[in-house]
């Protein structure tokens, strides 16, 4: 149940004139035994006097027998309006550090709602259980502190620990960056060229999950065989709960895993077509080795360049659902196996990782420029998403996208340009029938158009994807392994009230 600020507000408000002198405001809130007034004009409100405010003035030497309210007050305060819910009330108090905000209807005030009201109405429940509801999906809480890196939704912006990641995928190799994201630096040249070495050396699988990898590749998409994979690697080579491996050891086994991910998914992919697994090269690249065991041929430099970029791009992304999954159970003191496990069924989701194939199937659907923009509006219409467009947190350009674009077009094709007219029209038919949400394309629409161009199988996409999260999720696993604290939060029972009597057949 809902409580509307209405339900608890002071009203009618206290108010005073701009021109009212802070002697005359604090003998006011003083007779009415109140800790703030609203500063009106005509009815409007101009302003809020607090508490705090008259503390301020008094640490000056203003005489408040003449300063006025004007100066002091907090000009344009936020307002509540009386329907809002107090859970608005409650975030505007909290997160600003207000005591008071002014509540009004249709530019009248009707009231003053404080913090005090709102502990009025607090309920008080067993020590331990929630007070306050977080948001559905938890946009915007806050969970944990990390230095992996970030995501501003609202700038297009996103960095691995100090650097722009879209810098990174313009200047730096992906084995630079993974290093990066492990070990908290980027490599100079000597330090580059051992870390290439050192984890090139790691690709091949061992011998009991390559003697199990023809059954299972017989049993699901690349990604399904891919979790059970990751779960017979991490039982084969011995990882311990992360809770019994210290942080070296842990590295290695982060190591070991993203390096043989590659293998796992390349692996299957071609058991599943029949072929034989291409064993993988120590003098190849990540993104050259990738598509060399994919094919069996060498990529040309662009497409291999493109592919790393694409990988860099998308190491890693702020507390996305696969690293939450990831973390939520590294906290439990798992190990690696389980976390990365879990944060491939969460990546496997269409509204996580599983978006890129549908958005070229959906090009597919649309067939010709002309077609577009009765497509999408009929999809819309129908309620679908249009898959490649749309952000939890980018509520402009996505910068993967920007980037994947230019990747693009610098590869060229008919493809690209079909994608590009398809963009434009989706872009502006759900600013038209969904105004105000912000939609534009994410990372998975032109993902899919490069990974198409550079010769990687549909099905393989979400897979491709999977395989450098690995690296972000092993990044997150070693930084909540390190500074450790169970990830337990709570729900709000909202069923028939208990205890009912058990019925009795
Ligand atoms: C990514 C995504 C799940 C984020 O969703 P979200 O933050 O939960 O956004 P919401 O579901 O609250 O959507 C807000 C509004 O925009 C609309 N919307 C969001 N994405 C849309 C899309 N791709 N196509 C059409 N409408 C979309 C929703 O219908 C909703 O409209 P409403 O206010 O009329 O109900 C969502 O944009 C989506 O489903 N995109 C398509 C799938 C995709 O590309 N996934 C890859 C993500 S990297």
């Amino acid at each position: 149940m809902t409580t509307a600020v209405e339900e608890l507000m002071s009203s009618p408000p206290v108010t005073c004139g701009a021109d009212t002198t802070l002697g005359e405001a604090t003998a006011l809130m003083d007779r009415r035994q109140i800790g703030s007034v609203v500063v009106t004009d005509r009815d409007a409100v101009v302003g809020i006097l607090t508490e705090r405010d008259l503390l301020r003035a008094s640490a000056t030497q203003v005489d408040p027998r003449r300063e006025s309210v004007r100066r002091w007050m907090t000009a344009d305060p936020d307002v509540l309006g009386p329907h809002d819910e107090v859970t608005a009330a409650w975030s505007g108090l909290t997160h600003h550090h207000y005591r008071h905000l002014p509540v009004v209807d249709g530019g009248d005030l009707v009231g003053v709602v404080s913090l005090r009201d709102l502990l009025s109405v607090a309920q008080i429940r067993p020590a331990g259980e929630a007070a306050a509801d977080g948001p559905r999906g938890l946009e915007g809480v806050v969970v944990a502190a990390t230095s992996v890196g970030d995501v501003r939704g609202q700038q297009g912006f996103f960095h691995y620990r100090q650097y722009s990641a879209v810098d990174l995928a313009s200047d730096r190799s992906l084995e630079d960056v993974w290093h990066l994201l492990f070990d908290g630096t980027l490599p100079d040249r000597r330090r580059s060229a051992e870390f290439d070495h050192e984890v090139a050396g790691l690709r091949d699988l061992p011998p009991g999950l390559a003697g199990l990898l023809p059954s299972l590749a017989a049993r699901g998409t690349p990604l399904d065989v891919l979790r059970s994979a990751v779960s017979i690697l991490g039982s084969e080579l011995g990882w311990t709960p992360t809770l019994d491996t210290g942080r070296r050891g842990l590295r290695a086994q982060a190591l070991r895993l993203a390096a043989v991910v590659p293998t796992i998914l390349t692996a299957v992919h071609r058991l599943q077509q029949g072929a034989e697994p291409v064993p993988p090269r120590q003098d190849l690249s990540y993104a050259a080795n990738y598509l060399w065991m994919l094919t069996g041929r060498e990529a040309p430099a662009a497409h291999v360049r493109a592919v790393e970029q694409y990988l860099i791009l998308t190491l890693d992304h702020g507390f996305n659902a696969s690293t939450f999954t990831a973390r939520v159970i590294t906290s439990t003191g798992a190990d690696l196996a389980a976390a990365i496990v879990g944060a491939i069924g969460a990546l496997s989701g269409p509204l996580h990782g599983g978006a890129p194939s549908r958005a070229l199937a959906m090009l597919d659907d649309i067939g010709s420029p002309d077609r577009a923009e009765a497509w999408i509006r009929r999809a819309v219409a129908r309620g679908d998403r249009i898959m490649g467009f749309g952000h939890r947190v980018y509520k402009t350009d996505d910068p993967r996208s920007v980037f994947l674009r230019h990747v693009a077009r610098s590869l060229g094709g008919d493809l690209f340009d079909f994608a590009e007219q398809v963009e434009r029209t989706a872009v502006d038919v759900l600013a038209d029938l969904k105004p105000g949400r912000e939609l534009y394309t994410n990372v998975e629409f032109f993902a899919g158009v490069v990974m198409h161009t550079c010769g990687i199988p549909r099905d393989m996409f979400t897979p491709t994807f999977a395989s450098s999260r690995t690296i972000g999720w092993a990044t997150h696993v070693m930084e909540q392994a390190a500074d450790n604290r169970l990830i337990r939060p709570a729900a709000r029972y909202v069923g028939p009230p208990p205890p009912q009597p058990v019925p009795i057949p």
